[in-house]
């Protein structure tokens, strides 16, 4: 059962009123359910049976500390993008030997603070990567674990900008050109090569996405293996979609349980069904699929607005804290904190204060007429929300608020106008 649910009219994060939060914390903020994540990580970990995958958390879906804390104590290790979220993780507690380091473009800093961390794994993404890998590790005497990202040429049927798995995207090693890199490894000897990974996209709804992925990957490791490689570890990426709105009845918040147990045990029997006999380690590294239905963005009406034909409802959300329906044509749902009756029945969109026309969350047929200064939230932006916010338009970062049962705590203050204004530079010979 979903965490974020209403409680008579009001709705309720676990056993704490939206309301009370927005009484101590000015909106917009991005508030958290600690349980929904903890059992978001526990129904992934457990639908496999013939082995236990090492979870890597993908930091990029949500890098706060208190969130990387919490699933660090429950066991999870990390995928990194960055320097940043590798320092991140490493602060939250989670060991160096359960992070993997992913993304096509690592820079010489990175690598050598990876390396000296001792990181799990490198997931290599060009020949040229390699060669680079390999010539710091042997400057610094040591060698760099290494498995190749491959790109197996798969439709991961999902938005364009967050589809990875393709032949012309930027990601991967094409697939018929690892067994040549797997001999080259060879005579490397700042690296050892011993695996594979793949990440064909995110927010994938159709597990036969996976599964042609998986098929392309056994056959690549059956080939290697039979050219007298060892494969160890085998990285099958993330890329679980998650559900952001019932088109049909606003109020129903059951979507907020998927990816349900049926949909992630035919995600692990697929991979069972593939890799079990190969006896090697599986990684995963899920982000959305552990943190995005726990999240909600809380936001105030405020102005409603006619203009001509159009109805709009001006929140005081952007597209700054907000990117993802800008950015993908996301559709989240929102719904009202506390619920009434009156209906606009009109087509009516929600917006925020941003200049920019594409700073729209939501067109609706019809919706609640929420009146002035009231309460909506945004559902589902617990992944990809708060970590993809900007400053633009010079508007703040907005708090972070993370509810465990009955408490909820700040995990991430306001930004002050100070943090906002003193870091430009004038310099002198512009004169006062
Ligand atoms: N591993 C790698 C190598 C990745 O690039 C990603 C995400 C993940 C794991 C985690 O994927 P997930 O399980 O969260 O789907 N900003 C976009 C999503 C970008 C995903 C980037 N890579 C959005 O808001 O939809």
């Amino acid at each position: 059962m979903s965490h974020i649910n209403y409680k008579g009219n009001h709705l309720s994060v676990e056993e704490v009123l939206v309301s009370d939060i927005a009484d101590k914390v000015s909106t917009p903020f991005y508030c958290y359910s600690l349980q929904s994540i903890i059992d978001s990580y526990s129904k992934i970990k457990g639908v496999f049976k013939n082995f236990s995958p090492l979870i890597c958390y993908s930091l990029k879906a949500n890098s706060n500390l208190a969130i990387v804390k919490t699933l660090a104590n429950l066991g999870s290790g990390a995928d990194v993008g960055s320097e940043g979220e590798l320092r991140k993780a490493l602060k939250a507690g989670i060991p160096p030997n359960k992070i993997v380091f992913s993304g096509v473009g690592k820079s010489i800093n990175e690598i050598l603070y990876a390396l000296e961390s001792e990181i799990y794994q490198f997931n290599v993404e060009s020949e040229a990567e390699l060669n680079f890998i390999n010539s710091i590790a042997l400057e610094k005497n040591v060698k760099a674990p290494i498995t190749l990202r491959v790109n197996p040429d798969v439709d991961a049927n999902t938005h364009q900008k967050i589809s990875t798995g393709k032949a012309k995207d930027k990601f991967g090693i094409a697939i018929q050109n690892i067994p040549a890199l797997f001999e080259k490894s060879k005579n490397l000897n700042g690296v050892e090569l011993f695996g594979l990974n793949v990440h064909i996209g995110s927010q994938i709804m159709d597990n036969n996405s996976f599964n042609q992925a998986f098929e392309k990957l056994f056959k690549l490791v059956e080939l290697l293996i039979n050219n007298g490689h060892s494969i160890k570890r085998i990285d099958l990426g993330g890329g679980i979609g998650i559900k952001n709105r019932n088109p049909n009845n606003l109020l129903d918040l059951s979507f907020l349980d998927y990816p349900d147990s049926k949909s992630l045990d035919h995600y692990g029997s697929l991979i069972e069904k593939h890799f079990s006999s190969i006896g090697c380690q599986i990684i995963l590294e899920p982000g959305r699929a552990i943190v995005g239905t726990s999240g909600i963005l809380i936001s105030k009406v405020l102005y409603n607005k006619v203009n001509s034909d159009r109805v709009f409802k001006v929140i005081d959300a952007g597209m700054n804290d907000f990117a993802r329906p800008a950015l993908y044509d996301a559709q989240h749902s929102i719904i009202p904190v506390k619920k009434i009756d009156q209906i606009i029945k009109n087509k009516i969109s929600i917006v925020g204060p941003v200049c920019e026309s594409g700073d729209e969350f939501l067109t609706l047929k019809e919706f609640f007429d929420i009146p002035q200064d009231e309460l909506i939230a945004v559902l589902s932006v617990g992944a990809y929300g708060a970590c993809m916010s900007s400053n633009y338009n010079l508007r703040p970062l907005i708090s972070e608020v993370l509810v465990n049962k009955n408490k909820f705590s700040l995990i991430r203050e306001r930004q002050t106008y100070e943090d906002l204004l003193n870091r430009d530079i004038i310099p002198s010979w512009i004169g006062s």
